[in-house]
């Protein structure tokens, strides 16, 4: 058996510890033989690929970004796509692929395996918002990194009597500022799910100001000021459709200095969320999904992704996997809010 290893969209750490996961167990255990396609779909697409053996993943549990590089490429969105897919695989004798991605590599493995090519998912994103799985690696990394950011900027700030406005990552799901909000000790989280009232926003920093304290507002990049519209950084649209968010956190800055009178200043966090090495819970949940994947190509079973749910890792169908975004419940959030302002 030869089995195809990709990953495609944004990057997330845990990666490597998935493929090597993956190569480890389908040779030590089943013998197989594995390939490398390089940047996302595009591998498949033109033949890029490398050998991935034993010695192709040693040392690499710990290092983020992925060996394979990742691209956001739609093979449906190129004509005769999936034929070439198809004749690239006959070619390099691949019975199997195993697709780690998100929302949307996953959405093209999903339709790969209803056009008969064998494909088994691994989900992986740093927003958490893919539903059917409890948790996906990478977030537990974001969420910690944002969360020292916020630390620190805790200190800062208090010397200075700002606010500083923090900008995480999260486009339509705002689990990462949740979270790094709740374990930072934010005065306000603002998520996508939910537009917010730029005077709610000031009420709470002129209150925590009165309270002798230094503001720190959690913002989600996609969160919305009720009647306003998405913040972009450029208009342009990738292979999945998706516009760069961006530019909430200066805004609201911007908002808070003019209305209090008191200084404001933005932080965006960007890509420093997404690098670097993936923490211990990231990289045990990265192996027990390369591990369980394995298993699910032994069996046959493709259309699936392996995924998360309480402790167990269990297979769901790619259709169900992609069907819906995992997006904050509104009682989630009500919960953070005893601690705004
Ligand atoms: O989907 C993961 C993610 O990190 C989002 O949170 C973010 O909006 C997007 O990717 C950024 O993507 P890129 O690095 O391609 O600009």
């Amino acid at each position: 058996m030869r089995v195809g290893v990709l990953t495609g969209g944004g990057d997330c750490p845990g990666l490597n510890a998935v493929i090597r996961a993956v190569v480890r167990k389908g040779v030590e255990v089943h013998g197989w033989e594995f390939v490398g396609f390089r940047n996302g779909w595009q591998g498949p697409l033109t033949g890029d690929s490398r050998p991935l053996g034993l010695a192709d993943v040693e040392d690499i549990l710990t290092r983020g970004g992925t060996i394979l590089r990742s691209s956001r490429t739609n093979p449906y969105q190129v004509d005769g796509g999936v034929d070439q897919i198809r004749k690239v695989l006959a070619d390099q004798g691949v019975d199997a692929l195993v697709a780690i991605g998100g929302e949307d590599t996953l959405g093209v493995a999903k339709r790969l395996t209803d056009d008969g090519i064998g494909v088994v998912g691994v989900p992986k994103t740093i927003d958490n918002d893919l539903g059917a799985t409890d948790y996906t690696f990478g977030f537990d990394t974001a969420v910690s990194i944002a969360t020292e950011a916020i630390d620190r900027l805790h200190t800062t700030a208090e010397s200075h009597h700002r606010a500083l406005v923090i900008e995480v990552m999260g486009r339509h799901a705002g689990w990462i500022a949740l979270h790094s909000g709740l374990a930072g000790g934010a005065s306000v989280i603002l998520v996508p799910e939910r537009q917010f009232s730029v005077d709610q926003v000031v009420q709470w920093v002129e209150r925590r100001f009165e309270k002798e304290y230094a503001p720190i507002i959690v913002v989600a990049e996609g969160a919305l000021p009720e009647g306003g519209e998405e913040k972009l950084l450029t208009g342009e649209k990738d292979a999945f459709g998706h516009v760069r968010l961006g530019g909430i956190g200066n805004w609201l800055a911007d908002e808070i200095s003019e209305r209090t009178g008191k200084e404001s200043r933005a932080v965006v966090l960007g890509h420093v969320q997404r690098g670097g090495t993936p923490t211990a819970y990231d990289r045990v949940l990265a192996t027990r999904f390369g591990l369980h994947a394995v298993d699910a190509v032994a069996d046959g079973d493709f259309g699936v992704m392996v995924a998360l749910k309480g402790t167990d890792i269990v297979r769901v169908k790619l259709s169900e996997a992609t069907a819906e975004l995992k997006t904050v419940p509104l009682e989630r959030y009500q919960e953070a809010e005893v601690f705004f302002g």
